[in-house]
């Protein structure tokens, strides 16, 4: 493609003396329309003139760059493990040597310990980096210490236990698993029907080992581009061994370790590509310290078989809907910081809630107080309990309602 082609001629106005007057304007007029078009033509190419200026333009910002680039030098990434009086010991990534080094004096007072920093050459901190895993695990939830404890989970107290067993002990005491020569479960698997207190376990336990507690949901690990949610599940991990001690909480896991299915379509490939990150995650897991895995799903049955394999999820506990003592149990644990009228049965209450979930439970007693709420009451009733399950049922029954209208 040529940039300069020749010019349009410039049109030429020629007048016959011998013409009339008639045919003179005509002349003038069909040279009018070649003056108009010639200008069109001209707009045309000072367009793409213009156009080809702005490419031109970005090549040589984008090549003043490289060039940038190329002159300096380049910089290396490391995190900072301690801040002394000697120096800044920092520590490279890829192979984790460890350097004392000095940071600029104003460098030095925004240095904290886990920050990761650019050195060059000779170590010495060049500038601070934003915290790219912090914020890609803008996906992830981080709680210090979330607010759960086993006080509050009613109805499932054997699921504690084992909870207990197979994370908290294996946080608190790791000597002891070493010296009686047993492996902790690799990672902890809780399935059961929605709303039965499979978060919240996983929120307790962190809570009480003292763990730092690091969620993802399942479907946010399946993402558009390529190769994304694969780095995330990285990301998950090396937040939790920054973290340790840690419970990492894939919710939801089924999103991503779904059996395979026979639609090979690209996004299948991509989810097969996150399971696969997450199942070599946990392979190399023995030496991240204190680190310990759990995840939940309702849909069991769909569940990859490879996920499930030792060293994997390895130990499965079912939460299942609560029987009648749970039912009580979770119901007194709503109602404990409620002001309940005097001669309320709760038991009584509890009796009628066959087929609640510890989430139903959880929104019949909200409801309740609603109800005394409404009235301008301060205790709540028997009355409204019992109003709150009819309001839950109606809804329950438009929902099912609605659904078979759908369907
Ligand atoms: N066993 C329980 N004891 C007390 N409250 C419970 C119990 N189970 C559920 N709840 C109430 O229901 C809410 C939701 O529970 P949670 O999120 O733990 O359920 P889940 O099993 O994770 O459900 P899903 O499978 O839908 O994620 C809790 O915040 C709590 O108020
Ligand atoms: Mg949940």
């Amino acid at each position: 493609m040529s940039h300069s082609p020749s010019l349009p001629d410039r049109p030429r106005l020629e007048l016959d003396p011998e013409m009339s007057e008639t045919e003179r304007l005509e002349a003038i007029r069909q040279h009018y329309r070649r003056i108009l078009q010639v200008n069109d033509e001209l707009e045309d190419r000072l367009d793409d003139a213009q156009d080809r200026r702005g490419e031109l333009k970005a090549d040589v910002d984008e090549l003043k760059r490289e060039n940038e680039v190329l002159k300096t030098s380049s910089l290396y990434i490391a995190s900072v493990e301690e801040i002394t009086g000697d120096g800044v010991v920092i520590k490279q990534h890829g192979n984790n040597q460890e350097v004392l080094t000095q940071a600029s004096t104003t460098l030095e007072s925004d240095l904290r310990p886990g920050d990761r920093v650019a050195i060059n050459d000779s170590f010495a901190v060049q500038q601070v980096l934003d915290d790219e895993t912090d914020s890609r695990a803008q996906a992830m939830e981080v709680t210090e210490s979330p607010d759960v404890t086993y006080d509050d989970i009613g109805g499932i107290d054997d699921q504690i236990r084992e909870v207990r067993e197979a994370v908290e002990d294996p946080l608190e005491d790791p000597e002891q698993f070493e010296r009686v020569g047993v492996e902790p479960p690799s990672g902890v698997l809780l399935h059961g029907p929605p709303g039965t207190g499979k978060t919240m376990l996983a929120k307790a336990v962190a809570n009480e080992s003292d763990a730092t507690f690091i969620k993802m949901a399942g479907s946010e690990l399946v993402r558009k581009f390529i190769g994304e949610g694969a780095r995330l599940v990285r990301d998950l991990f090396e937040l939790a061994a920054e973290r340790e001690p840690a419970v990492i909480f894939i919710d939801e896991i089924d999103a991503v370790a779904a059996k395979r299915t026979d639609s090979k379509t690209s996004g299948d490939a991509e989810v097969q590509r996150t399971m696969m990150q997450l199942l070599s995650e946990m392979d190399g897991f023995d030496d991240r310290g204190e680190v310990r895995i759990m995840a939940a799903t309702n849909r069991f049955d769909m569940l990859d078989e490879a996920i499930l394999r030792p060293g994997r999820f390895d130990r499965l506990i079912e939460v299942p809907e609560p029987g009648p003592e749970g039912r009580e149990r979770i119901l007194e644990i709503h109602t404990q910081d409620m002001n309940v009228a005097e001669g309320t049965d709760v038991g009584a209450v509890a009796r009628e809630l066959e087929g609640y979930s510890g989430a139903d439970i959880a929104s019949l007693a909200t409801e309740a107080g609603m109800f005394a709420i409404r009235d301008g009451r301060t205790e709540v009733t028997q009355e409204d309990f019992e109003a709150a399950r009819e309001k839950l049922q109606d809804a329950e029954q438009t929902e099912e309602q609605v659904i078979n209208y759908q369907y």
